[in-house]
């Protein structure tokens, strides 16, 4: 029997990229779907493709999560409705690919606001009911970036850097009440991602063996996700450079890192 009938899913940022085939894909095993997004009809549209498709009741929630009043009123919602969240999928975030003090404090408050507190917020509102039952599964999207500082995307490095620490420890803390926490880090992904983090239309100029398809990644995390692993590196030339790091002096790493940002925002 496919893993999900009967169960529901939640997931943020659930309107574009990664987000949207984590949706698909949880749909096609046999899950029912709560999606969040700040995009109310991008919402409805994969909600209407999904019954269409496979029969998932979704539920669709339009939220904004970088208001931190929003964890609490999506909790609020999924419970009002009666609906138990088995896998919580933490998915929203974005990045800025410009120097520290050349991106608007504004901007970078909200990416602290939504890549950190909403999601920590999430994990603390929805284990408890996951602890209640007995079981429950949490998927936080990270990056490669969480594994070395990215100058020139400081902040969106160390905001993945805190969802890869937070979903290690908390796979450790929740273990004994059989939850499992994983921690997903894909490398480049085709989706709106570098448009909204650059402000350029268009992907980056970058050779095809570094860009990873949103789907194979949304695959890989629902396989990772119940086989209850901790890390999850998509890609083998990721994997492969995040074990390069780990070997390496951290002055060369720090250096390292700010390719990734430049290479989001010039290219190759
Ligand atoms: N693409 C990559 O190269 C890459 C690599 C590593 C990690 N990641 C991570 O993967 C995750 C998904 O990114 P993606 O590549 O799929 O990017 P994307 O195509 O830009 O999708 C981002 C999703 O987050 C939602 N979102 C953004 N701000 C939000 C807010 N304030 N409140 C609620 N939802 C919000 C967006 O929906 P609305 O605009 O409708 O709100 C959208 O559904 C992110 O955490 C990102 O950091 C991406």
């Amino acid at each position: 029997m496919a893993h999900g009938y009967g169960k529901t899913a939640l997931i943020t940022g659930a309107s574009a990229g990664i987000g949207r085939e984590l949706a698909r894909v949880f749909a096609e095993r046999g899950y029912n779907l709560v999606l969040v997004a700040r995009r109310a009809e991008a919402l409805e549209q994969l909600a209407a493709e999904l019954y269409d498709a496979w029969g998932t009741t979704v539920t669709v929630l339009p939220k904004d999560l970088s208001r931190p009043a929003a964890p609490q009123q999506i909790f609020d919602a999924v419970r009002d409705a009666g609906i138990h969240v088995d896998v919580l999928i933490n998915n929203a975030g974005f990045g800025a690919f410009k120097g520290f003090t050349d991106t608007p404090l504004a901007r970078v408050s909200g990416m602290v606001q939504l890549n950190v507190a909403a999601l920590t917020a999430m994990c603390h509102l929805f284990a408890g009911p996951m602890i209640e039952a007995g079981e429950g599964r949490i998927l936080n999207v990270a990056s490669v970036a969480a594994f070395s500082p990215t100058p020139n995307a400081a902040v969106y490095g160390a905001s993945k850097a805190y969802v890869l620490s937070l979903s290690e420890a908390l796979s450790e803390e929740l273990k004994p009440h059989n939850i499992t926490v994983t921690a997903l880090c894909p490398g480049l992904t085709e989706t709106e991602f570098s448009q909204v983090a650059t402000g350029k239309a268009g992907n980056p100029a970058v050779p095809d063996f570094m860009k990873l398809d949103a789907r194979q990644v949304a695959q890989e995390a629902f396989d990772a996700v119940h086989a209850g692993e901790v890390v999850k590196i998509n890609g083998l030339v990721y994997q492969l450079g995040v074990e390069w790091l780990r070997y390496t002096p951290r002055f060369m790493v720090r250096s390292i890192g700010g390719l990734y940002g430049k290479q989001l925002e010039d290219g190759f």
